[in-house]
């Protein structure tokens, strides 16, 4: 049996800070986190731990730091890293232009795995344990990704991509092979370790609705499995949706009809939706992943978080790499602030934090699992440097409480200050030890 104690600063949350600041989060300044063969078994102020545990338990001390829970990144595209930044176009346009050439890619199993070990170990790098993930068309993809997630046994949730419309041939799949291909997938991938499987339409432009009924009837066949998609991120998309379901009221009905929303559904972006479907959101517990740094690359628009709030939708953050510009969801904090500033609200750092850590555990129905330092929890947790930088290091010297601490850390923040990335109690990001993400053989 492996035992040891984590001391340091330690922050994690018990709830939303909206529902009352006090009661949400936990912050102990001499804090101690014990873990035992990968799960958290205590969390409490260091001296008073340290005097219950036999005197033979190793100690890890983590000096000018500040321990949480591992980021939880709500909606990613592994497959795009390496079209991250290209220039020039919205949306549709950004889609045909620069993201169908590099899917078609992964047609090539080998290819995916040399794309997907280089992106789970800039998702370590980046301070993000777990991630809800789209892969290609390619049932390959899949298998790629999960294997690499599996040999790092990092808790993740991926699917492959459905598109039998609107897309170039080579990247289209039919509302038969899709289905069969997914069903495999699910029975080889979902639920296998820290594993799951989503079921991925891209979004209804690229589904017919008989593909979309498919995903329905993977969903009602395998309870347990995810939904992932997005929807209403950009005008001309919403109005393409209206010309393509000219039988639908509107956007979210376009899945709805199939039997898409629900407590494990997750749909990214959400920006322009309206009043009839934020209630139906609301209605059904369906998700969203709010992904400020790529609404702004793209100039989707604001997502209107406080609405989101005001109608109990669940909500947590994504970097949508690769329209998302950073893998980091500290960067991702700081984007997010300033999207809510635009629209005359003031994002508080201690809901940034909890966004990126037990709220997006609860925006992928992980709240038993991870999210928080509570007992029982498995032991995925952050080392961040306080003084990653040379300016940070100064800046936070005139920090004088949580509060500043964390906003000027969601602020001036990136992967520098991610010094190690633990998965089940085992350091698999050192920022200075590169060599310890490469996957075991
Ligand atoms: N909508 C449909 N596909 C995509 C995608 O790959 N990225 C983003 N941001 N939006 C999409
Ligand atoms: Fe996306």
């Amino acid at each position: 049996m492996s035992r040891v104690l984590h001391r340091g600063s330690l922050l994690h949350f018990l709830d939303d800070p909206q529902k009352g600041l006090k009661e949400s989060y936990q912050y102990f300044i001499d804090g101690a986190l014990l873990v035992e063969n990968g799960h958290v078994t205590a969390i409490g102020d260091a001296q008073q731990l340290i005097e219950s545990l036999p005197s033979d338990t190793q100690i890890q001390e983590h000096k000018n730091a500040l321990l949480v829970p591992g980021f939880v990144d709500t909606h990613i595209h592994y497959p795009q890293m390496d079209i991250i930044g290209a220039h020039g176009e919205q949306l549709l346009e950004w889609l045909d232009t620069y993201v169908f050439p590099v899917e078609a890619k992964f047609a090539d199993i080998e290819y995916a795995q040399q794309v997907a070990r280089r992106f789970l170990k800039e998702l370590l790098r980046n301070g993000t344990t777990t991630a809800l993930v789209f892969g290609t068309v390619h049932p390959q993809s899949v298998d790629a990704f999960f294997s690499e997630a599996q040999s790092l046994n990092l808790r993740m949730i991926a699917g492959k991509v459905m598109m039998d419309r609107n897309a170039p041939d080579n990247l289209k799949d039919t509302a038969e092979s899709s289905y069969r291909d997914s069903k495999a997938l699910i029975q080889r991938w979902h639920d296998r370790g820290r594993l799951r499987y989503a079921v991925t339409p891209r979004f209804a432009p690229t589904s017919t609705p008989e593909q979309l009924k498919a995903a329905g009837q993977l969903l009602r066949e395998h309870p347990g499995v995810y939904l992932h998609t997005h929807m209403s991120e950009n005008l001309n998309e919403v109005a393409w949706v209206e010309e393509l379901f000219p039988h639908l009221d509107h956007y979210l009905h376009s899945y709805d009809d199939a039997g898409l929303l629900g407590r494990r559904s997750v749909f990214a972006h959400c920006v322009h939706l309206s009043e009839v479907e934020w209630q139906r959101m609301a209605e059904t517990q369906s998700n969203i992943a709010f992904c400020p740094t790529s609404n702004l690359f793209l100039g989707s628009g604001l997502f209107p978080l406080a609405k989101a709030e005001s109608c109990g939708v669940n909500v947590g953050l994504g970097t949508d790499i690769g329209a998302g510009t950073s893998f980091s969801l500290l960067e991702t904090m700081d984007a997010a602030y300033k999207v809510q500033q635009l629209q005359g609200h003031s994002l508080t750092p201690f809901k940034s934090f909890y966004l990126a850590t037990l709220g997006g555990a609860r925006t992928l129905d992980l709240e038993s699992k991870i999210g928080n330092f509570i007992p029982g929890k498995e032991a995925d947790f952050l080392v961040l440097d306080l003084a990653a930088t040379p300016l940070l290091e100064q800046r936070m010297q005139h920090c004088e409480d949580l509060f500043e601490t964390l906003f000027v850390l969601s602020t001036l923040g990136d992967d520098r200050c991610i010094r190690e990335s633990w998965i089940m109690g085992e350091c698999k990001h050192r920022r200075d030890d590169s060599a310890l993400s490469e996957p075991q053989p």
